[in-house]
């Protein structure tokens, strides 16, 4: 028997627009993956054997670090940049404007995985995000929103339909 035909219907885009083009200099953000690469000295990935390194700028220009922390239950791993986070909060940081991160080789990109995506929404989705991995050498730099479009946040839970 065939299905019927699914009606797609015409609805308001959940997605959010696109930010203008990243902006940050480059100093900062090689600055900032550097801070990331001293935090990945810590980790702490003996399963895995794949280190990585978060540095996490807050917008009064502090720099929060955080790593990886696996765990012989291995579903109790912490990301690096869920420990950059939770290290900035606990010292009463809330508003960022950045974070670098560096996976085990230092020129090549590691994004963030999908739950620390979600969890650095939590605090805006206008982050810049700085991997390695760009045009000559230079940092790559992008934004949450674009790694994370039509994301569920706080915004929602308030009522506000995302623009
Ligand atoms: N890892 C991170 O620290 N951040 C990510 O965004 C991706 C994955 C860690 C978790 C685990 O310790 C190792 O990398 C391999 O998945």
């Amino acid at each position: 028997m065939a299905l019927a035909t699914p009606v797609i219907q015409e609805r308001k885009p959940i997605m959010t627009r696109p930010d203008p083009p990243p902006q940050l200099d480059t100093a900062t953000a090689s600055e900032l993956l550097q801070r990331a690469r001293e935090a990945r000295n810590h980790a702490y990935a003996p399963y895995s054997r794949f280190p990585v390194g978060a540095a996490l700028l807050a917008a009064d220009g502090a720099v929060f670090a955080g790593c990886n922390i696996e765990n012989a239950a291995f579903g109790l791993t912490n990301c690096a940049e869920r420990v950059a986070i939770g290290n900035a909060v606990s010292q009463g940081a809330r508003a960022f404007h950045a974070i670098a991160v560096v996976g085990p080789e230092d020129d090549v990109a590691c994004a963030p995985c999908g739950s620390c995506r979600q969890v650095l929404h939590e605090f805006g989705p206008a982050l810049l995000v700085v991997t390695p991995g760009g045009a000559d050498g230079a940092p790559l730099v992008t934004s949450l929103r674009e790694l994370l479009p039509g994301a569920f946040g706080p915004a929602r839970l308030r009522g506000e339909v995302p623009e």
